[in-house]
């Protein structure tokens, strides 16, 4: 029942690296204001990540569903790669002299304590809150689908020559993004699937990641030592999605009723196909295939 049937794929992590020593920090050229919105993926998505993969391991004695079981074992290998991936950005931004601890101290609080596992007694309280969080995780993949399914699709990136290995990264993520898309929103159904708590949860995490990425796009802006009295501003935003380098106002508050639609599935986000075919020219996911490929030939 797992992903839909006609284009369920297994889900593979693929073990990716990137070396960043070409990029500049202003990776979109003459831009700092999308580098930096876009930037805070590197802030929010280490500790978040790994925060999906510490829940999910809880959550799969509950998994009654032998295939959904192996998308979600499937799932967090591609988070935790995930998470990896965006955590060894952040050395190469402290080197151009952005230093993002600050920011990643709040974050890092934020997943391990506020929505970390409490010291709840086993029963009620301690089941009610994995499934909440099992509800908002949902909620985030949703938001993580459509950035994938836009950052493949952001043209005007390439156009304005974009540092080739930040757009991999951002796009080898967005693309598996794609292909797991249905994960989280399956196995919320599967162990709960209340309809009051899929809202309840959605409206706590869009809250949520509306605060911390206007946050951390501000954080990025005030700190850039290139700039002098950078700012972040909701006119710079519009500014930015009507120029194609950010996903629009409009598209971000229509994917709101999608998803709060009693008839959502995650399927109807986005292309798989699209996604697959990313991942069969990407740089960073072809050089782990062929490595992955070489390992399991006896090569070192
Ligand atoms: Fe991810
Ligand atoms: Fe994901």
């Amino acid at each position: 029942m797992s992903n839909t049937a006609s284009e369920r794929i297994p889900l593979k992590a693929r073990n990716v690296s990137f070396s960043w020593e070409d990029t500049p920090l202003h990776w979109l050229p003459g831009d700092p204001f999308t580098t930096h919105t876009i930037n805070v993926l590197h802030l929010l998505l280490p500790a978040g990540e790994r925060w999906f993969v510490h829940v999910y391991k809880q959550v799969l004695p509950y998994i009654k569903d032998e295939r959904l079981r192996e998308d979600v074992i499937g799932f967090i290998g591609q988070e935790a790669m995930h998470a990896q991936a965006h955590d060894e950005v952040l050395p190469h931004l402290k080197e151009r002299g952005l230093d993002p601890t600050p920011y990643t101290a709040q974050v890092d609080w934020l997943f391990e304590k506020l929505l970390g596992d409490r010291t709840l007694p086993p029963g009620r309280a301690r089941h009610w809150w994995l499934m909440e969080r099992v509800a908002m995780i949902a909620a985030i993949e949703h938001y993580t689908a459509f950035l994938g399914n836009w950052i493949l699709n952001a043209e005007e990136l390439d156009r304005r020559g974009a540092d080739p290995t930040m757009l991999d990264l951002l796009r080898w993520h967005g693309a598996e993004e794609v292909e797991h898309r249905s994960v989280a929103f399956e196995l919320f159904m599967h162990v709960d699937g209340g309809y009051r708590r899929r809202a309840r949860t959605w409206a706590t995490a869009f809250t949520a990641l509306v605060f911390l990425w206007q946050r951390g796009a501000r954080f990025f802006m005030a700190n850039d030592p290139t700039l002098v009295h950078g700012r972040a501003s909701l006119r710079d935003l519009h500014r930015s999605g009507r120029a194609g380098t950010l996903p629009t106002a409009g598209d971000m508050i229509r994917s709101i009723p999608r998803y709060l639609s009693r008839g959502y599935h995650p399927s109807q986000e986005g292309s798989t196909e699209q996604a697959v075919a990313y991942l069969a020219s990407s740089p960073a996911a072809t050089a782990a295939e062929k490595a992955a490929a070489h390992r399991s030939n006896g090569g070192v």
